[in-house]
């Protein structure tokens, strides 16, 4: 890669995390053995329909998992990637599928969460989508409107991801697409490997296992996050072109 005066230029890069990277902060993900959609069934606490027929029951879920990722700390695999962005700046944009809020309080702050946030609601009858650390179970009212009205603002199956055409903007102008800790069984995020290749970005998976992805990574690390996430940042650092 060079810059338009032909000297070589820091790569732009769009970093897609899932589950796996909190894993080691003590977050459960959903696929593996003892992950979150074994002991409940997604229908009943991830889709609009389940929260129709059983409010409390979603309510108190996502309360438990808002207390449990708040009594939680970032792991050296988030905080490696805020170290990557202190460098990068507006060259790196991680996109993650966590409602945990462990890459911010690492320190990543260009960060889009396509499928929302534990720590905010979203209000049904007004639209607002205030931060919100409390329980829901208890209905309280929303900050903005006053109707009891609120729920997760958790993107559930059959419903629109946030961001989508700012995350398709930036995986189709990326040099590089890293992968870092998802099975690749959702869409639209399993999608963008195949569209950034496409593009012709370089493709690189880290990741406890192989993912099912849509198509072949060009590389494959396979190991925990803590280690790999850490120590690929460190070749990157390591490879940027001397700063004038
Ligand atoms: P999954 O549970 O599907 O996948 C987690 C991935 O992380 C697996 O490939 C694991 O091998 C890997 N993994 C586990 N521990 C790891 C570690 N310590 N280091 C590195 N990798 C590790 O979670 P996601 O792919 O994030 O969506 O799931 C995608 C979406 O499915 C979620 O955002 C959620 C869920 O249904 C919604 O709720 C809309």
């Amino acid at each position: 890669m060079t810059d338009a005066d032909g000297r070589a230029a820091a790569p732009w890069i769009v970093v897609l995390t899932g589950a796996g990277i909190s894993a080691e902060s003590g977050i459960p993900t959903f696929r593996d053995a003892g992950g979150l959609w074994e002991g409940h069934s997604v229908e009943d606490v991830a889709t609009p329909e389940g929260f129709e027929r059983d409010p409390d029951k979603v309510q108190r879920f996502y309360d438990a998992r808002r207390r449990a990722a708040a009594s939680v700390a970032p792991n050296a695999a988030h905080r490696a990637l805020a170290r990557l962005e202190r460098v990068l700046g507006d060259r790196l944009l991680v996109v993650t599928q966590n409602v945990d809020d462990l890459h911010e309080r690492a320190g990543t702050r260009r960060l889009v969460h396509m499928h929302g946030e534990l720590g905010r609601v979203l209000c049904r009858g007004c639209g607002a989508r205030p931060e919100w650390r409390d329980t829901l179970v208890d209905r309280p009212p929303c900050p903005a409107c006053g109707a009891r009205m609120l729920r997760p603002d958790v993107v559930w199956f059959g419903e629109m991801p946030y961001d989508l055409d700012r995350i398709e903007d930036a995986v189709v102008a990326c040099d590089l697409f890293v992968s870092v800790g998802t099975s690749g069984a959702v869409y639209p995020a399993a999608g963008y490997v195949a569209l950034a290749a496409a593009f012709g970005a370089l493709t690189v998976e880290l990741n406890l296992e192989r993912s099912d992805a849509a198509i072949p990574f060009d590389q494959s690390r396979i190991g925990r996050a803590t280690e790999i996430v850490p120590a690929w940042v460190d070749e990157m650092l390591e490879a940027l072109p001397p700063r004038d």
